[in-house]
């Protein structure tokens, strides 16, 4: 496990680390450095998956297929910390392991360019065991919108079991591994109809919307599969006919991507997730919580943006119902001091209590509350 990541001059964060847990939840207002802690996270592994992450000539790939940062002029953080004896100022990134290994790559800052060179880098067979053994997913808070079909790309989905940064390739994936058992048992729902993947993605998909059921195909003689949805007894309708994507609520196939992310999780899966809650109900956002505490059960590691109390209140559920331990949760809340990101770690004990309540963190409930009964 990936326990600290360290930034210096990159976005919001003059100098930061960062300690991270099996689950970390970052929190806070808007604009404040949680989605650039992730990226962090990804600008590593789009420069290593297009092997820039080398030190002899290699570089942080700022602009690729994961993440668009811009320039050096953009990720520079403003408020720049020198290095003794350097002119030009490092753009750095370190990783600490749970089990004391530490990793950095440091960049030479250049205003216009998008390969910002670097300087100094953890070496590359050292390299290689951070990434190579830790399966990855980053969902971005712009996730699949409901369409009539979706991308079919074997390497993707099959050969890296990435879903994509907007969950793209999560229809592939599903219809590739929807007959393969699920091996891992906390992953397991208890209302599987059968043990198969696709039936425990449906069982957590009908936490959100219950007698929900999915299908994904292949559309032959194109590179594109489908995905339709089926309901029984939902909310008190009964239909034997099936729905593509575009006639149904927006929230199900949104949540699509990340109910896929945490069942295919496995020891070492790396999961980076902005706002699972986005077009849920609030009893869906607590679930995938739930679903969320079970994968870090499965061995993955998850680091999670959410502006939902509910997905809060799941995580501190599921500690005090045992399914995960207190000290496996790490809980950030994000504020700015002036340029730079400050961060406060309330943390959740084994009862689900929270240690302390800053202002400004997730007490809007109590701040309307106390007006409405004024
Ligand atoms: N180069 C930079 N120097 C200083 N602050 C920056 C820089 N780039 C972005 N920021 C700040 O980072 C914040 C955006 O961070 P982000 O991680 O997207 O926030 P969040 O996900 O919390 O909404 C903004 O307040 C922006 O001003
Ligand atoms: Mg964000």
């Amino acid at each position: 496990m990936i326990d600290q990541l360290s930034l210096t001059n990159f976005k919001a964060f003059r100098s930061a680390d960062i300690p991270l847990a099996p689950v970390t939840l970052l929190t806070g207002l808007n604009s404040s450095g949680k989605s650039s802690v992730l990226q962090a996270f990804v600008l590593l592994r789009q420069s290593y998956d297009s092997s820039t992450l080398f030190s002899s000539g290699g570089g942080l790939l700022l602009n690729g297929e994961l993440v668009e940062l811009g320039t050096g002029l953009d990720v520079l953080h403003e408020d720049v910390v020198h290095t003794p004896g350097l002119p030009t100022p490092l753009i750095s990134i370190g990783l600490r392991t749970s089990e004391g290994q530490n990793f950095n790559w440091s960049a030479l800052y250049a205003a216009e360019q998008d390969v910002l060179t670097l300087h100094s880098a953890s070496d590359a067979q050292r390299t290689k065991s951070v990434f190579d053994r830790r399966r990855f997913q980053y969902l971005k808070a712009d996730r699949i919108a409901p369409a009539t079909s979706y991308p079919k790309s074997h390497h993707q989905a099959i050969g890296l079991g990435f879903l994509g940064a907007s969950g793209e390739h999560t229809v592939n994936y599903l219809r590739h591994h929807a007959r393969r058992p699920l091996t891992s048992k906390p992953l397991r729902h208890p209302k599987a109809q059968t043990n198969n993947f696709l039936d425990h993605v449906v069982a957590w998909m009908q936490e959100l919307c219950p007698g929900v059921n999915l299908e994904a195909t292949e559309i032959p003689g194109i590179d594109a599969v489908r995905l339709s949805y089926g309901f029984d007894g939902t909310a008190g309708l009964t239909s034997s006919a099936r729905r593509r994507p575009t006639n149904v609520g927006f929230g199900l196939t949104y949540a699509l991507p990340i109910v896929v992310a945490c069942l295919s999780a496995g020891p070492g899966s790396l999961i980076l997730l902005e706002n699972p809650e986005a077009h849920l109900h609030p009893r869906g956002q607590s679930r995938m919580a739930t679903l969320m505490a079970a994968a870090a059960a499965a061995g993955a590691q998850l680091i999670v943006e959410t502006h939902s109390d509910h997905v809060l209140n799941g995580l501190r559920l599921a500690v005090k119902n045992g399914a995960m331990s207190a000290t496996d949760t790490a809980v950030h809340y994000f504020r700015r001091r002036g340029l730079q990101a400050e961060i406060v770690t309330p943390r959740i004990h084994e009862d689900g209590s929270l240690s302390d309540w800053p202002e400004g963190f997730f007490d809007e409930w109590e701040n309307s509350l106390e007006q409405l009964l004024d």
